[in-house]
């Protein structure tokens, strides 16, 4: 590598800086960078009264790549409880999302062989489950009005054609990109609620309209509550799904659970050309083990490997992360979250996992 590619590190909290930590040894493994690190979510509300200051915005701004942990807790939710004027920590991260542009979530969801067992679904259905979750990030029912007038409260949910064609655009991309060099042609499964929602008929419409271009995708459409069901019952079915801001939200998190724990999915949350990107572990900040030194690093180790093949262009160093990651899982090395006790597993915690990594990569 040439010049030190910049990254912002915004570790927030929770078990965030734990895993932001550990991950930040294995790229350090790896290469060298030049890391920034700010405050997000409830420990920058503590500090600047809001979670996320103007400053921190530029300085991702001018990265060529966010590193984001985990944001929220308890402590802040019962302040916004008492007073729901008080800043949240989440409006960090959405915050984050819609400055940088970041429209559109990938979250791949491909069960580690060695992990089969940990899902609470049966193996014969999940195994040889390789799909991409492609959520839209910055428009929809998150960044409607909302308010609240005597004993109603409403969110509102909308969407531009512009919206949702860039959104088409990038599932029917990353649809061909898969398919290359393997034997199934490449697949589209845009989700909706079109028998339902104005939004959703808008949506399904602008996506056959888009798919004009991409005559090789086969594509279809399925309602939210039947993926739901389907994701489960026939998940190896999927390639690509893409679909709006909440039905997004809430598939991939059952999504993860193919994977046997949602302390293994990565994401990346990509914008426009040139803009840097923003990589984060899909779960959340899990107050509960905070600071215990049990937390799974391995989706943010995975977070961080898509960093290096999306944001930075570094492919090869992204490969050898996830081939590490793949080697601890198969020598039986598991947190809590994925440990079952069955024979050959061992349970570590996240400094031994992370040497475990860090001992594949040397
Ligand atoms: C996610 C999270 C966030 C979301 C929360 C923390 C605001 O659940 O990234 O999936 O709803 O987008
Ligand atoms: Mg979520």
């Amino acid at each position: 590598m040439s010049e030190a590619h910049s990254i912002v590190v915004l570790a927030g909290d929770g078990i965030g800086p734990e895993i932001v930590g550990a991950t930040r040894q294995v790229l350090n493994r790896i290469g060298s960078f030049d890391y920034k690190e700010h405050l997000i979510g409830g420990i920058s509300i503590d500090e600047n009264g809001t979670a996320l200051t103007e400053g921190v915005i530029d300085d991702c701004r001018t990265s060529d790549a966010v590193l984001l942990g985990a944001v929220g807790g308890p402590k802040w939710d019962e302040v916004v409880a008492r007073d729901p004027q008080a800043p949240r920590p989440e409006q960090g991260l959405l915050g984050i999302r819609k400055a940088l542009g970041l429209y559109a979530n990938l979250r791949p969801v491909k069960p580690s062989a060695a992990l089969i067992g940990s899902s609470p679904l049966k193996e014969d259905r999940i195994r040889g489950t390789d799909l991409l979750v492609v959520r839209e990030l910055t428009g929809g029912i998150y960044f409607g009005e909302s308010g609240r007038d005597g004993d109603t409260a409403h969110d509102d949910c909308a969407y531009s054609v512009v919206e949702i064609e860039r959104i088409a655009r990038t599932a029917f991309e990353a649809a061909r990109q898969r398919a290359v060099g393997r034997q199934a042609g490449p697949r589209v499964t845009s989700v909706d609620k079109a028998n339902v929602m104005e939004t959703s008929r808008l949506w399904r419409e602008t996506v056959k309209a888009v798919a004009v271009d991409y005559a090789d995708v086969e594509l279809d459409h399925m309602l939210v509550d039947n993926t739901a069901m389907q994701l489960v019952s026939r998940p190896t079915d999927f390639d690509v799904i893409v679909t709006e801001n909440l039905f997004g939200d809430i598939l991939s998190d059952e999504a993860a659970m193919l994977t046997g724990s949602l302390g293994m999915l990565p994401s990346a949350s990509i914008g426009g050309e040139g803009e840097p990107g923003l990589f984060e572990p899909v779960h959340g900040s899990a107050p509960d083990i905070a600071g215990q030194g049990v937390a799974n690093p391995l989706a943010t180790m995975l977070s961080a490997a898509m960093m290096l093949r999306y944001g930075l262009d570094l492919p090869a160093e992204a490969d050898r992360i996830e081939s590490a990651v793949d080697a601890v899982l198969d020598s039986g090395l598991r947190t809590p979250d994925l440990f079952t006790g069955s024979e050959g597993e061992t349970e570590a915690g996240t400094s031994e996992v992370t040497s475990a990594v860090l001992a594949e990569l040397a």
